[in-house]
């Protein structure tokens, strides 16, 4: 079965109509890690449903190509460089945007860094590097919004993987990092719930056109043999993961909190045995 015509037969052009214009509006949104990718397509997302977006990440020209990117397309967005290791940083960055804007409705903590590497070839600071961007990262994220988050109704999310519970050869460090992701996602949630702030996370699957994407499927061949195994037979969108985070960041999910959703075409329902990562 071709991935194209079965990704037409299962989702149409129902894409266009899935969220009412103006849900967000009047919304403030950061997006850590939204200068490309699934986080930019978050960005966007978010934008279209009537928010304002800051984006953020390590490299200034692609925060400003995002900026610029997001202007074009309509949207009012801002953005500065941040490094998510950096506690202070991304707390500088979100101070500017609450002086700008006002207080935080919706945080997304997106930054991630991945690779293969077999455990036995990976260095300590490998292993480090990984753990800090995603789950030091999501932490530092959270923990800087908190004093300029909406209170009650701020919504935050994480950005995980199914490899938080699915272990996988040759990411070990991506693993134990997302693993954290999911843990930092239900004590945030559990401790500021009183206070009225949400928080969630979105497990992606393979998302075409992605960094990600690219680096665990480098070659057509590989890609061919994981797309066989997801069971809805294809790649999901970036526009797929950006209405979950519309849905989450809304009034309608406003009793949803601690909860990790994935979004990946049925693909942890396999185990994490199911497709060999060749580093
Ligand atoms: C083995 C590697 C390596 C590789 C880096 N290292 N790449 N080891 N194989 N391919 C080691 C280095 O040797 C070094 O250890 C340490 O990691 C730090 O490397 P730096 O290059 O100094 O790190 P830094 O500049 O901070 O860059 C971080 C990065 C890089 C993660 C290494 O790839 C990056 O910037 N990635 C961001 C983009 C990205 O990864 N996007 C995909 C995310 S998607 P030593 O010991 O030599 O000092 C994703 C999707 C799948 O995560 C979901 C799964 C969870
Ligand atoms: P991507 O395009 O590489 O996105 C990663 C973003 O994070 C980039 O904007 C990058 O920009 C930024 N970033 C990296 N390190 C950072 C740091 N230390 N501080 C601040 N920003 C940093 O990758 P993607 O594939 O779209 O992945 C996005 C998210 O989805 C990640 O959390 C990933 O784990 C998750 N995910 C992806 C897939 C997939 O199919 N692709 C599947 C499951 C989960 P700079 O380089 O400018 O810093």
């Amino acid at each position: 079965m071709a991935g194209n015509n079965h990704d037409a037969a299962i989702f149409g052009n129902a894409i266009v109509t899935r969220f009412t214009p103006g849900l967000l509006q009047g919304r403030t949104a950061f997006i850590a890690g939204g200068s490309s990718g699934i986080n930019l397509g978050i960005a966007e997302g978010l934008a279209r449903a009537g928010a304002r977006i800051a984006v953020s990440s390590r490299s200034a020209d692609r925060v400003a190509a995002a900026v610029a990117d997001l202007r074009a397309q309509g949207f009012v967005a801002t953005g500065s460089a941040a490094d998510v290791r950096d506690f202070d940083a991304v707390a500088a960055a979100m101070a500017q945007v609450a002086d700008q804007w006002g207080a935080l409705d919706i945080v997304v903590s997106g930054a991630a860094g991945n690779f293969l590497a077999a455990a036995k070839d990976l260095s300590a600071n490998g292993f480090k590097t990984v753990v800090d961007i995603d789950l030091l990262g999501t932490f530092n994220v959270f923990r800087a919004s908190y004093p300029l988050l909406r209170r009650p109704g701020a919504a935050l999310i994480a950005i995980t993987a199914g490899q938080a519970v699915h272990p996988q050869p040759n990411q070990i460090h991506a693993c134990a990092a997302k693993a954290g992701v999911n843990m930092v996602t239900r004590c945030l949630a559990l401790e500021w719930a009183g206070e009225g702030i949400r928080v969630n996370a979105i497990s992606p699957g393979p998302i075409e056109n992605t960094e990600g994407m690219r680096r665990l499927t480098p070659t057509a061949e590989a890609e061919a043999a994981f797309k066989a195994l997801i069971p809805l037979r294809c790649y999901g969108a970036k526009r797929d993961i950006a209405d979950l985070a519309v849905y989450l960041s809304s009034e309608a999910a406003r009793y949803i909190t601690g909860a990790i959703f994935d979004c990946d075409g049925g693909m942890g329902l396999l185990g994490g045995g199911a497709y060999d990562f060749n580093g």
